[in-house]
């Protein structure tokens, strides 16, 4: 499976089975060892088995706990470029977790940061900013329909009229609509234009803590999309248009 498939494969997952087997685990781990970052913030990931993570959770009212025979626990200090770059470099674990045949769910809240951090021995401004459930998913009958819970694409794109007509510039706005976002807000908007498509955020009052990581998991989505289809670039600030209400993060410059 290509990463265009994946993207569209990967759903949260939020029901699992009990069990992971070694070879699996194995597998996982050199993922995470392997996580290519975005830039040189500190990322450190932690395995940890449902027995450690599960009565460290908490829940509201309807939004459950996501109870899963593992997790993986990202660890970075708390600037917006260290959120970003585990956003960019944790969402690509996902996916290959993804070709996998396994399930992933990201966690931004509810479990106790803190009593996490304490028990893996984290150094001063280092915390768990994240945690990804994963495991064998439980296949749940009635599934909401994808379509539904995504912005329409007029919402989140703008195509410059002088831009590169060369590429399907279409499918790199899809792969990018289809990651996933805290509360499902999808605050990544994007700009086509003729030397580069820019990323951009639209800030909301919601999950405004999440908009760096949310914005590195769109950044991955970009970059996957633009190499998938060979779309010869690569990620950098640069120059860039100005649109009210949108806040410019990064742009895939074409070579
Ligand atoms: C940074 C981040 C934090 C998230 N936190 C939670 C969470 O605490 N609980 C949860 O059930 N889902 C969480 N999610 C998953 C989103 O709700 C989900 O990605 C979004 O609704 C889109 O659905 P999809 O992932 O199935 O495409 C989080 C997602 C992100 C990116």
């Amino acid at each position: 499976m290509n990463w265009l498939q994946l993207i569209e494969r990967r759903v949260s997952v939020r029901q699992y089975e009990p069990d992971v087997d070694e070879a699996t685990l194995a597998q996982v781990r050199k993922i995470c060892e392997h996580a290519k970052s975005y830039n040189s913030s500190a990322l450190k990931y932690f395995l940890l088995p449902g027995s450690e993570v599960h009565r460290r959770q908490k829940s509201i009212g309807p939004i459950g706990r996501v109870l899963a025979p593992w997790y993986i626990a990202a660890v970075a200090a708390g600037d917006s470029e260290a959120l970003f770059n585990l956003g960019y470099s944790s969402q690509r674990v996902i996916l290959e977790l993804t070709a996998l045949d396994l399930g992933t769910c990201w966690l931004g809240a509810l479990f106790d940061r803190e009593a996490l951090g304490d028990s893996l021995g984290l150094g001063k401004g280092h915390a768990v900013r994240a945690l990804i459930a994963w495991g064998r998913g439980r296949k749940v009958p009635g599934t909401v329909d994808k379509q539904s819970r995504r912005l329409p694409s007029e919402k989140i794109a703008f195509f410059a009229g002088d831009r590169d007509t060369r590429y399907p510039w279409r499918t790199v706005l899809e792969a990018v609509r289809w990651a996933p976002s805290a509360i499902n807000r999808q605050p990544w908007r994007l700009w086509f234009g003729a030397g580069a498509v820019h990323l951009f955020s639209k800030p909301g009052r919601l999950a405004r803590s999440f908009a760096p990581i949310d914005m590195g998991i769109a950044l991955c989505h970009l970059e996957l999309a633009c190499k998938q289809l060979a779309i010869p670039g690569s990620i950098a600030q640069t120059e860039h248009p100005q649109r009210k209400g949108w806040e410019y993060w990064v742009s895939y410059i074409f070579d």
